[in-house]
């Protein structure tokens, strides 16, 4: 048993010295020196011999697994420094070389136009419409009819509405304007919003025009507002977006949800009011829609017109950005060329 033990030992050492990887190292452990490796089958057999020669011969067992521990423990490091070279040297990287550059990405005009204009009128005290006031997918009721809108007004045609198979009086909005009726039956005087969000129109699309654009609406209803308010507050919104006190104009007009109505014109940005081609010559640039809260909107919603007045106002957004930046196509803000879009 003692030569058994030391030629285990001897061909132990001999498959150590050779041994190349961690893997050759694990699978010695696991010949010689695991529960059924080859030296416990020789602890094994020991309860067949005398109690002197059990001592003896077991003794001289744990020295050689003891030995082999030790040997194996000093192979494995040994291999485990030359493996980690081999490794660092295969993975290694080239701090020096130059990277990928990233495109770095920018908010969209018009996303920053309306960022703009809403903490424009934040400042003047108004606040952002709750989203669910003001939804895209528009009933004819609340888009046309509550906003005094006679049943054959010609804006409820085919040509200029979207009509939806979701239900046969379900539109895409055409205005931001029914949000004001929704704030109104939501919530009582003194009331102060703006509302910005995306219209439809089924017109065809060219460098003024597009089927989708974006509109801010304004409502401000109080005791004893007058168009003097109104004048106030749109000439003073005009001053901070354009940088400074332009020239603007109250045009008489029509909306049958205001009365009396008017379009705002300010001076003309490209030729200061001497007429060129993007006034069509006469010297100024329509921004907007406004007008005192007609009286019959607001029985509809159940204010008191007695008792309470107020205002709305709503601008386009893409020409307001159009004026401010000079872009001359209305596409050119849907078309995501990142050549125009690069430059904001
Ligand atoms: N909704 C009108 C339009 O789209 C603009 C407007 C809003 C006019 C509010 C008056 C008051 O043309």
């Amino acid at each position: 048993m003692k030569q058994q033990l030391e030629s285990i030992l001897n061909s132990a050492l001999a498959e150590i010295e050779v041994a190349k990887t961690s893997e050759d190292i694990e699978n010695i452990k696991l010949n010689y020196l695991s529960r059924k490796g080859t030296l416990n089958s020789i602890k094994k057999n020991l309860k067949d011999l005398s109690v002197e020669d059990k001592r003896i011969v077991g003794s001289l067992a744990n020295e050689v697994a003891q030995t082999l521990e030790s040997k194996l423990a000093e192979k494995s490091s040994e291999i485990y420094r030359i493996e980690l070279a081999a490794k660092l040297e295969s993975e290694k990287i080239d701090v020096t070389l130059t990277g990928s550059a990233h495109q770095v990405g920018r908010v969209n005009p018009l996303t920053s136009t309306i960022n703009e204009i809403v903490e424009i009128f934040q400042g003047l005290g108004f606040s952002v419409m709750a989203n669910e006031n003001s939804p895209e997918c528009e009933t004819e009721y609340v888009n046309f009819d509550m906003l005094n809108f006679p049943p054959d007004h010609p804006a409820k045609d085919m040509q200029d509405t979207f009509y939806t198979n979701v239900a046969p009086n379900v539109i895409l909005r055409s205005q931001t304007s029914g949000a004001q009726i929704r704030e109104m039956f939501t919530s009582k005087p003194p009331i102060r919003v703006i509302c910005p969000g995306r219209v439809y129109r089924c017109e065809s699309v060219s460098a003024r025009k597009n089927n989708l654009f974006h509109q801010i609406e304004g409502l401000l209803i109080d005791n004893n507002i007058t168009f003097g308010d109104l004048k106030g507050v749109l000439n003073e919104f005009i001053r901070i977006y354009f940088g400074e006190a332009r020239p603007t104009r109250f045009r008489n007009s029509f909306f049958p949800f205001t009365e009396p109505s008017a379009e705002v014109d300010v001076q003309c940005i490209m030729c200061g009011g001497k007429g060129c081609r993007v006034c069509s010559g006469t010297g100024w640039l329509e921004i907007l829609g406004a007008g005192m809260v007609d009286v019959n909107v607001l029985k509809n919603v159940g204010i008191d017109p007695e008792v309470y007045s107020g205002f709305a106002f709503g601008m386009g957004v893409e020409r307001l950005a159009m004026l401010k930046y000079a872009i001359d196509d209305i596409r050119l803000f849907f078309n995501n060329d990142v050549r125009f879009l690069k430059q904001f």
